[in-house]
């Protein structure tokens, strides 16, 4: 089992993780509403990304004889005035995220339990890729600014990003 403490701190963190689900299907269902479906897919991969995240970190506590407690999703922004609006928040949101993980990973070093502490460092690894890919997004962006082409085409090639199951792409 984790200790106590450390399990109430990974059930905040599930919460945290269907929380961020939540806000990238409030992106993903605005950006369907603006004509953007190449938009609204890439947000609707990442809702369903981060629903696999709150679900391995339940499975690990299950895993370990703890309680999955389910709290309540807080509400999220429904409104962006652009796509690069929605991916700076989504980096400020990665940020976020990134300290609450580091911040399990202490906890669980400072109670020795070296388990839960390998099993974080996916989210460690995962946490790299999430800044670098909303970066990545926010500087295509700003590179396109108004040029409505470049949008167009950035559309056309987020359509092309598909869901991988966690289970699939970790074997
Ligand atoms: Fe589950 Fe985007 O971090």
């Amino acid at each position: 089992m984790v200790s106590k403490e450390l399990e109430t701190a990974i059930n905040k963190q599930i919460n945290a993780e269907f929380w961020s689900a939540y806000l990238y299907l409030s992106m993903s269902a605005h950006f369907a509403n603006k004509g953007l479906p190449g938009f609204a897919n890439w947000f609707n991969v990442q809702f369903r990304e981060e629903q696999d995240h709150a679900l391995k970190l339940m499975n690990y506590l299950i895993s370990k004889g703890n309680r999955v407690e389910l709290t309540p999703i807080e509400k999220v922004e429904t409104k962006w005035n652009s796509v690069l609006h929605a991916f700076e928040d989504t980096l400020d949101h990665e940020c976020v995220v990134t300290s609450l993980i580091n911040n399990l990973v202490s906890l669980s070093r400072k109670e020795n339990d070296y388990a839960t502490e390998n099993m974080l460092q996916w989210f460690v690894s995962e946490q790299v890729e999430e800044e670098e890919t909303a970066q990545g997004m926010i500087d295509s962006l700003k590179l396109i600014g108004d040029n409505g082409f470049g949008l167009y085409t950035m559309d056309k090639e987020l359509a092309q990003r598909s869901y991988v199951p966690l289970a699939n792409e970790q074997a």
